[in-house]
């Protein structure tokens, strides 16, 4: 029986390539390591050593500093005020336009459900195709059973055949009988028991296998009922909105949980995440990474407009458990040009100790720029990666993980410093999602997520350190559990 283990590692594979599709615009040639025809050595180590040649590397002569100047807060009241009611909540249906990313305006992102749906239509296909195979080999089986069947009835005939001239032959015959007899009864016992539970077995893996395809048939046409109509979210939103969380908090929106911000009366408003309770509150939740739900290997497009889910009702009447998204970048670069703004990294590896990198400054400049990222102001037990590099690695080779400086890439839009103009040197293709790369990485907060922690080259798909890395916390190949950065204006005095 090796069609069953057959099965099941179809089932993986399957699984294995509904998941995995960071850089499904690669062209599938894979990308050689350590080997490649110019010689050139890829050390998969958060850098990218340069190669002897014409291989050079350049470091950023000057990084335009954060934005610093400004006051947009004072220094927060020592009682939230009164006023607004932040618990009465009305329901209001937020999304429009179905499956893809409902309105613009809106921010955001379908629900769960839509996103569940594309990947049981991708499981769906994948089951199809590893079933076609294998209903054909149980045909076959059947086909050859019923052959067998056949030949043991001829030989059946021409035993009572044999035996009707054998009872006229003397004792010889008759021994020569006995062992046709033997051999003829092993036969038909092992066609009689043996050969029909295999079949039944193979019978039985294929029901289940129809019958899990029609259960998943089933919730594909749930989810396109569902999904028919513009996509209503069931959480609730809170009256209290404001231009970002700290000013929500101030209006008395001191809870933690999903909030409509508005930039200014007559603009748009999108959904966020705001936490009110971490270092006094007021934080804008940007990213998020905890269960790896949501993948991080996107374009451009989606980096710039945000994807994921903002946030979750867990049965409380209000959105309060954030889920995994990247707000999107557009939205970054404008609160971070309202004023001073920081940013805290907060992390959690699988065994609940917990980090944090806190930068004072903080500023993502507009798309004409490519979201080029400063930030200043360390503070934090995390390690100071993205001004210092990976410290594990030294002068050039260093200099080659900052993040302070950097422009951002996805990985179909490369804006590196490796090789810049050398479409097989990317960062973000080999590193698993969109981030300010360098040549290449010391943190790589929206690569891939590996349940458990511990992760090896021969795990990652290009071989190099594509996991949720935080070197200078724990190393390259070590990928954390969970992962979030917060952005909030900066005012001195709290
Ligand atoms: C490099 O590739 C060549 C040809 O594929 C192979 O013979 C050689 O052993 C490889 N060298 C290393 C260091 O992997
Ligand atoms: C950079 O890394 C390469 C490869 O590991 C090594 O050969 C080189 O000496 C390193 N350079 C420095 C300055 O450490």
């Amino acid at each position: 029986m090796r069609i069953l283990p057959l099965l099941s590692l179809c089932a993986v594979l399957a699984w294995a390539s509904a998941v995995s599709d960071y850089d499904d615009e690669d062209d599938g040639t894979p990308l050689s390591f350590g080997n490649s025809t110019r010689g050139f050595t890829v050390d998969a180590r958060g850098n990218r050593p340069v190669s002897r040649g014409r291989d050079t590397y350049s470091p950023n002569l000057y990084v335009p500093p954060p934005i610093s100047t400004g006051r947009r807060y004072r220094g927060r009241p020592t009682a939230a005020p009164v006023g607004g009611k932040p618990e009465a909540l009305r329901e209001r249906p937020v999304e429009a336009g179905g499956c893809t990313h409902a309105s613009d305006q809106l921010g955001v992102l379908c629900p769960t459900g839509c996103e569940l749906k594309t990947t049981i239509l991708k499981q769906e296909t994948n089951i199809k195709q590893a079933v076609a195979p294998l209903s054909r080999q149980v045909d076959e089986l059947s086909r050859s059973s019923n052959n067998i069947y056949s030949y043991v009835e001829r030989m059946s005939n021409a035993l009572r055949e044999r035996q009707k001239v054998v009872d006229g032959n003397g004792q010889v015959v008759s021994q020569y009988t006995d062992t046709l007899e033997e051999q003829h009864a092993y036969i038909k016992e092992t066609i009689d028991t043996a050969f029909p539970s295999d079949i039944r077995l193979l019978q039985g893996a294929l029901s289940k296998i129809r019958e899990k395809i029609q259960k998943l048939e089933k919730a594909i046409q749930t989810q396109q009922v569902n999904c028919r109509e513009p996509c209503v979210s069931s959480c609730p939103i809170p009256v209290v909105s404001g231009k970002e969380c700290e000013d929500i908090f101030r209006k008395g929106g001191v809870d933690s949980q999903m909030y409509l911000v508005q930039s200014g009366p007559l603009s748009p408003g999108y959904k966020v995440f705001c936490d009110q309770t971490t270092k006094d509150g007021g934080w804008l939740l940007i990213q998020n990474r905890m269960d790896g739900s949501v993948g991080f290997g996107r374009r451009w497009d989606d980096y710039r407009r945000g994807f994921g889910n903002v946030a979750f009702d867990v049965g409380k009447g209000h959105c309060q458990t954030p889920g995994e998204y990247w707000l999107g970048n557009e939205h970054v670069s404008q609160l971070t040009n309202m004023g001073p703004t920081e940013v805290l990294f907060e992390m959690e590896d699988w065994s609940q100790n917990k980090v944090h990198a806190m930068y004072s400054k903080f500023t993502i400049q507009s798309e004409s720029s490519n979201y080029l990222m400063s930030v200043d102001g360390y503070s934090g037990t995390a390690g100071n990666t993205l001004e210092q590099g990976a410290t594990e690695l030294h002068g050039e080779n260093r200099t080659m993980t900052i993040h302070n400086g950097m422009m951002f890439s996805t990985y179909d839009r490369d804006n590196d410093k490796w090789i810049p103009g050398d479409s097989s040197k990317q960062c973000s293709m080999e590193d698993g999602g969109g981030w300010w790369y360098n040549r290449c990485h010391s943190a790589n907060p929206n690569g891939r997520y590996y349940m458990g922690g511990a992760y090896t080259s021969r795990m990652a798909k290009h071989g190099t350190d594509d996991g949720m890395v935080w070197m200078n916390w724990k190393g390259s190949w070590f990928s954390l559990k969970t992962m979030s950065m917060k952005i909030r204006p900066f005012f001195q005095g709290k």
